[in-house]
């Protein structure tokens, strides 16, 4: 899916494209995220993506199910509470 190359294989922001990127992807292990951290958020933005920055919808080159097991991906990175 091409996330590892921004987001990094472990979700810290530190692929190897990352230091390109303004603004640079967020730590998914710390940082705090800026479209909303449920499920159905974390979704929402890897479908449409987030507005003026690198941060793409892919929404085409996926399919929903795809998604939705990503979101929950992206967020087993979390830290727990
Ligand atoms: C071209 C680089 C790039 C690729 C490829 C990419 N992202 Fe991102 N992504 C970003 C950047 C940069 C941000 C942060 C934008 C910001 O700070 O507003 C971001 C933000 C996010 C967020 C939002 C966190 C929040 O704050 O709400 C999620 C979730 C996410 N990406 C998941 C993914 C997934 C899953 C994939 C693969 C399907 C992916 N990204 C592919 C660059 C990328």
């Amino acid at each position: 899916m091409g996330c590892i190359a921004c987001h990094g294989l472990t979700g810290e922001g530190n692929g190897p494209v990352a230091f390109s990127l303004k603004p640079p992807p967020r730590d998914f292990t710390r940082d705090p995220f800026k479209a909303g951290e449920s499920v159905e958020q974390v979704f929402a933005t890897i479908t449409n993506g987030l507005p003026n920055t690198p941060m793409a919808p892919f929404a085409k080159i996926t399919t929903d199910d795809q998604r939705w097991a990503l979101a929950y991906y992206v967020l087993s990175f979390r830290p727990h509470k």
